[in-house]
């Protein structure tokens, strides 16, 4: 039977079992399904397996070589074989070269020229050596860039951002120039500076948003003004001097960085300027503990293994086609989006690197809000429905800008909600009830039935001990770790997005319809929409 034939069949046999019986069978079942690392505690005891299923699921990473996949990522083996790419995302925040192999040198060179431009850069905005035009000190950054150069910085600068920022950010991605409009309202051009951030610099949303804002910039200052107000990121500065931007204002990084993977590259330039240079440092720290721990962690206490293997167990092993992540922190509100671009784009594939079709299903739907939100919002259907939608329910334990009072109520809420989706509420609870409710047998017979949740609802709790730049570090390399692993025994290349493309392809064509004269041939709705829209 091959492993994932052997996945199947003990993931139906453990579903029949109570996930709270399981607990009940193994006594040990918390002490081997949980740990603790780099800040974070995760606890995967409340999934729907037994110690056996879990050893099966672990067994996929053996069998797929996850250590021999690992060793040539980090030894920069072009892994990303459709696009001829090593993926060194980690040699970012390894200042020690560890585990890099032969282009350590070379590559860590490379990684810290890079970062004393940026910290010099931002020093200076930050320390006002560096000014807008007419001499003020830039207040406002509007972070222009889309995908994986704005999702990552986004989200850090959610975490992280001071209450009160000297230097604020707004961030722009949509092509809808409302988010222009909305980002630019009410700033003062003299103290703003505008980054554009596009890892190819062809992007037609993020150079769309960037020539909006250079011209509201050369409205307000003057084209020559202007200038002194724009910067750019991207792995192609080739393409930034088309767009009027002075080479010593465009800050590079490697190919070798994927667009989804690449916060930790100048693509957090302006996060870098808002917060300041020790903050970032201090993220890569938390990642690179991260790293270490993936890299040498074995298989059954390996953080980013226990969560791949998860998944791995719902989607493949029971067939479950979603995902529900809630983050109990509105610093991290954006986490379910920043993880729909890792996971689906890296993940949601349907071909081996060589091209045939895959025999088993890949990446679910990723969805999410931030907790308590999402308990008034879609959890009714999570707890009733007779679709299992396994959940990942993230917290911080102690969070220093809440009350006491506050902070309880809220993990109060994160810890009772796994507790729920796994132990339900039976016909007999939803009896007693209605019977303390005062209804009588008929009515009982109606209310009770819609009373009970059926429970046995699978999750996964990770516990950040305080939200710092450093575990922020970790959560991220560890969620960047499971997508990685999760693809190597999906025997796909998490590192490619194919499927992106059709869309661009396509908008381009219909932007010609829609502003030239004639209409290509469409389907017949296609070519309505178009003829509305050309009025
Ligand atoms: O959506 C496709 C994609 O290429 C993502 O992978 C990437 O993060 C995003 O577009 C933005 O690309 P760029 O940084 O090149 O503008």
């Amino acid at each position: 039977m091959s492993a994932f034939d052997a996945l199947k069949s003990q993931a139906k046999a453990d579903a029949k079992t109570a996930i709270v019986d399981h607990f009940t069978a193994d006594p040990s079942r918390l002490e081997a399904l949980s740990l603790e690392v780099a800040g974070l505690y995760v606890d995967v005891s409340k999934q729907s397996w037994s110690d056996a299923g879990f050893k099966s699921a672990l067994k996929l990473f053996e069998a797929a070589n996850l250590k021999g996949a690992q060793e040539r990522m980090w030894s920069g083996q072009a892994i990303n074989v459709s696009e001829n790419r090593a993926v060194l995302h980690v040699a970012l925040r390894d200042s020690d070269a560890n585990n890099l192999g032969l282009r350590g040198p070379e590559i860590t060179e490379d990684v810290a020229s890079a970062r004393k431009a940026m910290q010099a850069y931002a020093g200076a905005i930050r320390s006002g050596t560096i000014t807008g035009a007419t001499g003020k000190k830039f207040k406002t950054i509007v972070h222009i860039g889309i995908g994986g150069s704005d999702l990552g910085p986004r989200l850090v600068y959610q975490g992280l951002a001071a209450l009160n920022p000297d230097i604020d950010i707004r961030f722009v991605a949509n092509v809808d120039g409302s988010e222009l409009a909305l980002a630019l309202a009410g700033l003062d051009a003299e103290e703003t500076l505008v980054i554009a951030v596009s890892k190819t610099f062809t992007t037609q949303e993020t150079l769309a948003n960037f020539v909006g804002a250079r011209d509201w910039l050369i409205k307000h200052l003057g084209e020559d003004k202007a200038k002194a107000h724009m910067a750019a990121v991207s792995a192609a500065p080739d393409k930034t001097g088309a767009y009027g931007i002075a080479p010593d204002r465009v800050f590079g990084f490697k190919d070798w960085v994927g667009g989804r993977y690449s916060l930790w590259s100048a693509v957090s330039l302006s996060v870098i300027i808002a917060l300041g240079f020790d903050v970032y440092e201090r993220l890569l720290n938390g990642a690179y503990e991260m790293d270490q721990h993936f890299y040498h962690a074995p298989l059954n206490k390996n953080a980013p293994v226990l969560l791949a293997a998860a998944q791995i167990f719902n989607r493949i092993g029971l067939d479950r086609p979603s995902r529900a992540v809630i983050p109990y922190v509105h610093r991290l509100r954006r986490l379910a989006a920043f993880l729909q671009q890792l996971e689906m784009e890296s993940n949601g594939k349907r071909t081996s690197p060589t091209g045939e079709v895959l025999a088993s299903a890949t990446c679910p739907v990723v969805f999410g809000d931030e907790g308590t939100n999402a308990q008034h919002a879609f959890f009714q259907m999570l707890h009733q429905s007779e679709d299992v939608v396994p959940l990942e329910l993230i917290a911080v334990q102690h969070n220093s800008e809440a009350s006491a009072d506050m902070q309880q109520k809220l993990l109060s809420n994160v810890i009772a909600q796994g507790e729920a989706f796994m132990v339900g509420k039976s016909y007999a609870t939803a009896e007693a009830e209605c019977k303390a409710m005062g209804l009588d047998e008929a009515q009982t017979k109606i209310i009770a039935p819609q009373k009970v949740c059926p429970g046995n609802k699978p999750s996964t709790t990770v516990l950040l001990n305080e939200l710092t730049p450093e575990t922020l570090g970790s959560l991220l390399a560890l969620y960047e770790h499971k997508t990685f692993a999760e693809g190597i025994v999906m025997g796909l290349n998490s590192f490619d997005q194919w499927g992106v493309e059709l869309g661009k392809t396509l908008a381009t064509s219909v932007l010609k319809d829609i502003t030239g004269d004639a209409i290509a041939p469409h389907d017949a709705s296609t070519t309505a929409l178009i003829k509305r829209v050309k009025g």
